[in-house]
C-alpha cells in the first residue's frame, strides 16, 4: 500500500530556482507554521535568499527567529554564519493583518484620503475583524513581498482558519466585497447606504452588528465614497495575487497529523486546490511516529507480559515498543484513508521530535525529517 504513494520530494521543490512561492495549508496545530519555518531554513542554507511570512507562530519560534517586534516586515535572522551557503539568507516576518489593511490603502490613495479611512469606524471594523480579512492580507503580503523581487523564494504559512473555504476565497472575496461595480450600484440615487445594509451585504451587516449610533449613516456614506477610488487598485492587486498563486512556480503544501480531524479538513483541502486548479505539491503527514524496531506489537505484548517478572527493564521497554506499534497501526489506517481519497497525491511523513520544535536546530531537524523521504 505504502509504495504506491508516490513520495514528496521537498528538496527538488525547495532548491529548484523555478519555485518562487510555497504554500502551507491544514488544520489548526498540525505543524503549518513549523513546516513553514523549516523549509524556508532549510532553502536558505542552501543558498536561496528566502522569506518566512509566518502567522501567529508560537512564541518561543518567533523569539528563536529573532521575530519580537511585530513590525509587518521581514527582519534577517541570524541562522550562523557557516550554515548557509553563498546568497542563502533566511529572512521572517509575522503578519499584522491591520497594518498591512494600513499599507494597501496608503498604496491606493493619497495621505489625507487615508487618513480619513483610517478614522472611519467601518474601516476600523473591516480591517481588524471582519472574517476572510486575515486570510486576504496574507496573500496581500504575499503579493507585495513577491513584487519587490528581493526574494528567490517565499514560504508562506496560512491562518489558523477553521474553514478551509476562508482562506482559498479569500482573494476572490476581497475582490468582489472590495468591487467598485457593486458600490456604485448600490450606491445610486434610489437606492442609498441603508439599502446596501438592508441588502445584507456580509461586508456591511457585519459591520452594523458593532457600530451603533446615528453616525452610522455618514460613516458608510463616507466609507463607501472615500473607498470607491481606490477598488480598482485593490482589484488589480488582488487579482494579480490570485494569478500568482496558480503560476507554476507556486507549490501548496497541505499539513495535516494523523488524526482524524486533521486528516478529513487535509482530505478537503486537497479537494478545494484541486477544484481551484491550484499547484498542489503534496501532503506533510506531521508527528508521525513510525516504529523504532522490527518487532511486531502483538509480540512485544506477549514478551513484555512474560518479562515482567524476571527483566522489568526490558519488559517496560517493550512495553512502550507495543504500545507504539498500536499509535503507528492507527496512523497507518489514517494515512490509508487520505491515500484512498487522493491516491495520486505524494507524501512527506515527518516522525513527531520528542520536544517542540521551538528553536533553529529542531527546526533543521524538521527540514532533514520532511525531506528524507
Ligand atoms: N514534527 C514535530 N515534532 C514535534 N513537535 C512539532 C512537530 N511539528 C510541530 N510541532 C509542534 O507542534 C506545535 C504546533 O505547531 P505549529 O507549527 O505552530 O502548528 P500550526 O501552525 O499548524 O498551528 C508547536 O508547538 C510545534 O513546535
Ligand atoms: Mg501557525
Amino acid at each position: 500500500m505504502t509504495s504506491r504513494v508516490p513520495a514528496l520530494d521537498l528538496d527538488r521543490i525547495l532548491f529548484d530556482p523555478a519555485t518562487k512561492v510555497i504554500i502551507t495549508c491544514g488544520s489548526g496545530g498540525v505543524g503549518k507554521t513549523t513546516t513553514a519555518a523549516a523549509l524556508a531554513l532549510r532553502a536558505a542554507e542552501y543558498g536561496r535568499r528566502t522569506a518566512v511570512l509566518t502567522i501567529d507562530p508560537a512564541k518561543r519560534l518567533a523569539q528563536s527567529m529573532g521575530l519580537t517586534a511585530l513590525d509587518n516586515t521581514p527582519r534577517r535572522v541570524d541562522i550562523g554564519d557557516a550554515a548557509a551557503e553563498d546568497g542563502g539568507e533566511l529572512w521572517a516576518m509575522m503578519l499584522d493583518t491591520r497594518r498591512t489593511f494600513d499599507e494597501m490603502v496608503l498604496a491606493h490613495s493619497t495621505p489625507e484620503r487615508a487618513e480619513a479611512i483610517f478614522a472611519n469606524p467601518f474601516y476600523r471594523t473591516i480591517s481588524s475583524s471582519f472574517s476572510g480579512t486575515q486570510e486576504y492580507m496574507a496573500m496581500e503580503k504575499l503579493g507585495r513581498l513577491a513584487a519587490t523581487g528581493e526574494w528567490d523564494l517565499i514560504v508562506v504559512d496560512t491562518p489558523p482558519s477553521r474553514s478551509a473555504l476562508d482562506f482559498l476565497d479569500a482573494p476572490q472575496r476581497l475582490a468582489s466585497f472590495l468591487d467598485g461595480r457593486v458600490i456604485r450600484m448600490l450606491t445610486t440615487p434610489g437606492r442609498g447606504v441603508m439599502k446596501i445594509v438592508g441588502a445584507g451585504l456580509n461586508l456591511f451587516s457585519k459591520a452594523v452588528t458593532t457600530i451603533i449610533g446615528g453616525q452610522l449613516l455618514n460613516d458608510a456614506a463616507q466609507f463607501v465614497q472615500l473607498f470607491e477610488d481606490m477598488f480598482g487598485g485593490f482589484r488589480a492587486r488582488a487579482e494579480a495575487t490570485y494569478t500568482l498563486l496558480r503560476a507554476p512556480g507556486t507549490q501548496f503544501l497541505v499539513v495535516a497529523t494523523c488524526e482524524a480531524d486533521a486528516v478529513r479538513e487535509a482530505s478537503y483541502f486537497a479537494d478545494r486546490l484541486q477544484e481551484e486548479q491550484m499547484p498542489l505539491a503534496g501532503l506533510v503527514l506531521n508527528r508521525t511516529h513510525p516504529p523504532l524496531a522490527d518487532l511486531s506489537g502483538g509480540v512485544a505484548e506477549t514478551a513484555a507480559a512474560r518479562l515482567a517478572g524476571t527483566s522489568p527493564l526490558a519488559s517496560a521497554v517493550l512495553a512502550v515498543h507495543a504500545e507504539r506499534m498500536t499509535v503507528h497501526a492507527v496512523e497507518q489506517r489514517m494515512r490509508s484513508r487520505i491515500v484512498r481519497a487522493h491516491p495520486t497525491l505524494p507524501i512527506a511523513a515527518v516522525p513527531a521530535l520528542a520536544a517542540d520544535a521551538h528553536d533553529l536546530e529542531s527546526l533543521r531537524e524538521i527540514g532533514r525529517r520532511l525531506t528524507d523521504q
